[in-house]
């Protein structure tokens, strides 16, 4: 038994997340996580939303809420998406607790101490007008490199250049819009990321030769590049204040702490939040996941390509700078985006599907099975309602929910309520073991590795496996010459279904309860869940075939997958947009 910490990239705050940012971080991780705890290792799963900065403050501006409010309401409007996906976090915190100021402050304080934080005279842009500086987002105007006049002061959305707000042309306000613009100098905290850059390209050429090579090409062309000080306080009003002990002068003037700052750190200010929620004063052991813990843990990142270098630079350089014992990653998981349509998804132009309409719109277990087995991991993958029909159709209804439904309703018209005896295990079931053994390895290989598309093929296999089997032995002819020869057949075919509820389970966990509940016969969830720690199979468990005795009493479960018809998906592109196709 490992322990294993797993943390999914903190979604923003402002905004459902479509199905592209769901598919490349948070349900990944989730399958990841339920499968480790199934295979009974020890896991802890965080997430949180990422609050600060300048998006949460111009969406709670235009929400008409104050800040604190806007996130509080949209915490809650994520969580409950992500429990309709099934996301089963241990816990699901917030950058903006007390805890991840606390540990904010403490690394700052820390890395000050060191000498690898300076203060430094900057210039920004100030509108009299508005009575503020207005960092990052808050200044709009005309990219010089595109033309592209609503580029913002961080960077352009339409040729993704990184801007400095004092090179923007005709600058504007984004609160008042107002022109009358001043540059006036200021003093900000910079990180000497420069001054860190040997000790995190040592960790890089470690830990980086164990990433997967979309994580590791990324970390070292940045690397290449040079690591840059960068300014790590804003002027804003929501973020994590610097501490006034160490800064009075900046701390009254209510500067905060830049969001990619402190956004990292809040993974292990969740992991104290969860610490704290064990209750009656009591908390739980976060250090052992955090500190000192090189060695004992095994920490698994899962994140967008967009997000690489944070994790697998900066984040690092922080925990490095503070010389204190920190938890580094070892496993960095990286996707590629998925497109919708070959396009972007946008709330904004209406396309493309957002997790609190994907839910409501069809069960969660089409998507997890359909965002796994089309992750874009090699490249970039596209939705588009036809292929998620099929891959419904195909893998869901017609391999595993058919078996299913075949198996159990013959065996109750031919042999009642009760899981049937008939002959002893033959070669047939010989074979059909071995198969699944070999399958059953397969699939762990890929779990392991963390392949996810590689995955849900090979559960897949498991699944067609059981169609051949039972369309070879044909149950419906056996009966007429050899019924005990019928019940056999259906007999291992019902301990496929039970195998199936167990390994289906960290990829369409809501399914695999059905399909557990098939022989719980009133006993109820508890110890029988498949999602319960150390319920997986062993590779003989799974060979056998047996766990399902004779005479142990069934319920036929409702349809599990109900296929897409072509009306429906002509449906869907009408209302979520299909690319202007
Ligand atoms: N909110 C960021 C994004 O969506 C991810 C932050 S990950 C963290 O791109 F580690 F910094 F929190
Ligand atoms: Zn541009």
């Amino acid at each position: 038994m490992a322990r294993h910490l797993i943390t999914s990239a903190l979604p923003y705050i402002n905004g459902i997340k479509h199905l592209g940012n769901m598919a490349g971080s948070m349900l990944p991780a989730d399958v990841y996580a339920r499968y480790l705890r199934q295979r009974g290792h020890e896991v802890l799963y965080i997430c949180a939303t990422d609050e600060h900065g300048t998006p949460a403050e111009l969406a709670a501006r235009a929400a008409g809420l104050p800040v604190a409010e806007f996130c509080a309401r949209q915490h809650e409007a994520q969580r409950a998406v992500y429990d309709g996906f099934g996301l089963r976090f241990d816990h699901f915190g917030r950058t903006s607790s007390a805890r991840n100021t606390e540990m904010t402050q403490h690394f700052a304080r820390r890395l000050k101490e060191r000498g690898f934080i300076e203060e430094r005279a900057t210039r920004q842009v100030y509108s009299p007008a508005d009575g503020r500086f207005l960092p990052d987002r808050y200044i709009a105007g005309t990219c010089p490199y595109c033309g592209y006049e609503a580029a913002r002061g961080d960077q352009c959305e339409n040729c993704t250049r990184v801007l400095e707000p004092t090179g923007l042309l005709d600058a504007r306000s984004a609160i008042s819009g107002s022109t009358d613009l001043e540059v006036r100098e200021t003093t900000h905290l910079f990180l000497l990321q420069s001054r860190l850059e040997k000790e995190v390209a040592a960790f890089v050429e470690e830990a980086g030769a164990r990433w997967p090579a979309l994580a590791s090409s990324i970390a070292g062309k940045w690397l290449t590049e040079g690591l840059l000080d960068r300014a790590i306080t804003r002027d804003l009003e929501w973020g994590v204040p610097v501490p006034a002990d160490v800064w009075p002068e900046l701390a009254a003037e209510g500067k905060v702490f830049y969001v990619w700052f402190d956004a990292p750190i809040g993974y292990i200010g969740a992991t104290r939040e969860w610490a704290d929620a064990a209750g009656g004063g009591e908390e739980r052991d976060w250090r052992s996941w955090w500190y000192a813990s090189e060695g004992t843990v095994r920490y698994t990142e899962f994140m967008g390509k967009d997000n690489v270098p944070f994790h697998t630079v900066m984040f690092p350089a922080t925990e490095l700078g503070t010389g204190e014992p920190w938890k580094k990653v070892d496993q960095v998981k990286a996707f590629n985006w998925l497109t919708y349509y070959g396009g972007k998804f946008s709330t904004s132009r209406n396309r493309g599907v957002f997790g609190d309409a994907a839910i409501e719109l069809l069960p969660a277990d089409y998507w997890r099975y359909f965002l796994t087995a089309a992750a874009p991991e090699s490249d970039d993958a596209a939705f588009s309602w036809e292929l998620f029909a099929s891959v419904v159709n195909k893998d869901l209804a017609d391999t595993l929910g058919n078996f299913v439904n075949r198996v159990l309703t013959f065996s109750r018209r031919r042999f009642g309520d009760e899981v049937p005896g008939g002959h002893a295990a033959g070669d047939a079931e010989r074979r059909l073991g071995g198969e699944m053994a070999r399958l059953l390895a397969a699939y762990e290989e890929q779990l392991d590795a963390l392949q996810f598309r590689k995955a849900a093929f090979a559960l897949r296999a498991l699944w067609s496996a059981g169609n051949a089997y039972l369309d070879e032995k044909a149950p419906w002819q056996e009966i007429r010459t050899d019924p005990d020869a019928a019940a056999l057949t259906l007999r291992t075919a019902m301990n496929l279904i039970r195998l199936y509820a167990v390994v289906s389970a960290p990829v369409i966990p809501f399914t695999a309860e059905a399909l557990a509940g098939v022989f719980a016969s009133g006993t109820g969830a508890g110890a029988d869940s498949p999602a319960s720690a150390g319920s997986w199979v062993t590779a003989e468990e799974a060979g056998a075939l047996d766990a399902i005795r004779p005479g142990t009493p069934f319920t036929v479960p409702p349809v599990l997958f109900t296929k897409i018809g072509d009306d429906d998906v002509a449906a869907y592109r009408e209302r979520f947009g299909d690319g202007g196709a």
